[in-house]
């Protein structure tokens, strides 16, 4: 797909979305007309559509905007795509997107929102079916005034470079799990990191072995694929020792073990790496956006199985930090591979902060469902930080407690920690697991077992199966609160 700023000849698209407000003082005749005649007032998500006889533009797509008080990006961005779908059930080879009055901002700048609508609702993965059309138009944005055209490409370029670590988490998560595994997740990423600009290391498992890395290897043992510990580094600022550490989950199937999953729970479970995914969309974003800041990310990647060789419920095994855990259920295995990571990060890689992300807890779908992942941290700053962050994308979170008292639910009865507690609370007590690892570095985790895949996607431009989340807002936290640019929204 070619997104490009230019004012074009109608001409040449075959087709125009125009986005209108529901209160616009400044309607076109054609506009006022259309709001007579049919049901369409501009209200959020309104669409209608005219076929032109005479003239060049075959196609008109009204797209309704609201009220321009309510308006923000999030608005802009389901409005656009919505448009774009129209787009694609057209067969519209070319579109164009008009300007519309926007004095009012939205929040995250209108270039940026109108390509995030385009190309992530339009994103589709169809590489195995035998048929599969692919759908790329040119886009043209136009009414951007002269003066702010340069602007307007340099957003262009880095949302564009944001957009594709998206698409790829959204890749990752849909690859099945007989494609997707430890040493082939670890090539992808080599190959990513060359194109994009991140330095990949790869240790196997001897490696993770004299690292004392118990706790993730008791996962992997019971897989006949090797596991995988795949290190990205991309120092932007080599004068700086602040490193961000970001640590995924990876597990490349997650079976349950001999704490097996039923059917339906299990057939999913190729998206158990979701976190890993979107570690390296971000390490994607951010290298290619030259961002000047250090970041680290690490993925622990495994499959939990069933065999002869593995763990058990029962097991008491070590770990990288030094605690012994009891396994009381091998289906909370993320948790295990997590916290070796995490000593890692810290202890070999340097990381000054940390944000694991991870499909951690099905409770976590239980309490926020698909739209909001849960949060859980220990610095207050940090988490503003992130929040502001996330301010400036469509990405949802809400905080869970780390109250002292869920601490009792990790203490383990023969060894140091136990896995699970039976008193629920399950996304924290998950949380409050991975905190006793991370010493006394500013932490942030995110449980993204429900919003990292979707089967009813929550907005316009997320479609089913990956959804890239939360990459953007780790993007922007890298970037630094307030170097957002809001200039081209109008
Ligand atoms: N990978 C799952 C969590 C999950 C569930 C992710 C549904 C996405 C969708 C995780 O490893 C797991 O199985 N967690 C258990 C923990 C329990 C045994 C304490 C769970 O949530 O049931
Ligand atoms: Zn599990
Ligand atoms: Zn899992």
């Amino acid at each position: 797909m070619n997104i490009k700023i230019k004012d074009v000849d109608l001409g040449i698209v075959d087709g125009i979305i125009i986005p209108v407000f529901e209160n616009s003082d400044i309607k076109s005749l054609e506009v006022q007309s259309i709001m007579k005649s049919s049901s369409f007032s501009g209200k959020k998500g309104d669409l209608f559509y005219t076929t032109e006889i005479s003239g060049g533009i075959k196609y008109k797509i009204y797209i309704g905007l609201g009220k321009k008080e309510t308006f923000d990006g999030e608005i802009l961005r389901n409005s656009i795509a919505k448009a774009a779908k129209k787009a694609k059930e057209l067969k519209l080879k070319a579109f164009a997107i008009e300007n519309f009055e926007s004095d009012e901002i939205c929040n995250s700048g209108k270039v940026k929102c109108m390509v995030e609508g385009v190309r992530l609702s339009l994103y589709t993965f169809n590489k195995y079916k035998s048929e599969n059309e692919m759908y790329s138009p040119e886009v043209y944005i136009c009414g951007i005034p002269e003066e702010k055209i340069n602007k307007g490409n340099e957003i262009l370029e880095e949302v564009n470079n944001l957009v594709d670590g998206v698409i790829t988490a959204r890749d990752l998560v849909n690859e099945p799990a007989n494609i997707i595994y430890p040493e082939s997740l670890a090539n992808e990423v080599i190959k990513l990191g060359a194109e994009n600009g991140f330095e990949v290391e790869v240790l196997d498992e001897k490696q993770c072995n004299n690292l004392g890395m118990k706790a993730f290897l008791s996962v992997a043992q019971g897989s006949e694929k090797a596991p995988r510990l795949i290190v990205m580094r991309y120092i932007g600022n080599a004068g700086s020792n602040e490193v961000l550490g970001l640590v995924g989950k990876g597990l490349t199937y997650d079976s349950g073990g001999y704490s097996i999953k039923p059917t339906s729970s299990m057939v999913h479970m190729k998206e158990d790496m979701g976190g890993a995914a979107a570690t390296v969309g971000a390490m994607i974003a951010i290298a290619k956006n030259k961002l000047k800041k250090n970041v680290i990310g690490v993925i622990a990647a495994c499959e939990n199985m069933i065999s002869h060789k593995a763990y058990r419920p029962g097991d008491v095994i070590e770990s990288m930090g030094g605690k012994t855990i009891e396994v009381l259920n091998t289906d909370a295995e993320g948790r295990l591979t997590l916290i070796d990571a995490i000593t890692y990060i810290i202890e070999k890689e340097g990381a000054t902060k940390i944000i694991d992300l991870a499909t951690l807890t099905g409770a976590a779908i239980t309490a926020l469902g698909n739209y909001t992942t849960a949060l859980m941290t220990n610095n207050e700053d940090f988490y503003e930080d992130f929040m502001k962050s996330a301010g400036l994308t469509g990405e949802s979170f809400w905080r869970m407690p780390t109250f002292d008292h869920y601490r009792k639910q990790i203490v383990g009865t023969i060894a140091d920690l136990k896995n699970v507690d039976v008193n629920g609370a399950g996304t924290i007590v998950a949380g409050m697991f991975l905190k006793e690892f991370v010493q006394d570095k500013p932490w942030i985790h995110l449980d993204i077992a429900g919003t990292a895949s979707t089967k009813n996607p929550i907005s316009e431009y997320i479609v089913k199966g990956g959804t890239g989340v939360p990459v953007s807002t780790l993007y922007y936290f890298v970037k630094g609160k307030g170097q957002h640019n809001k200039e081209v929204s109008n």
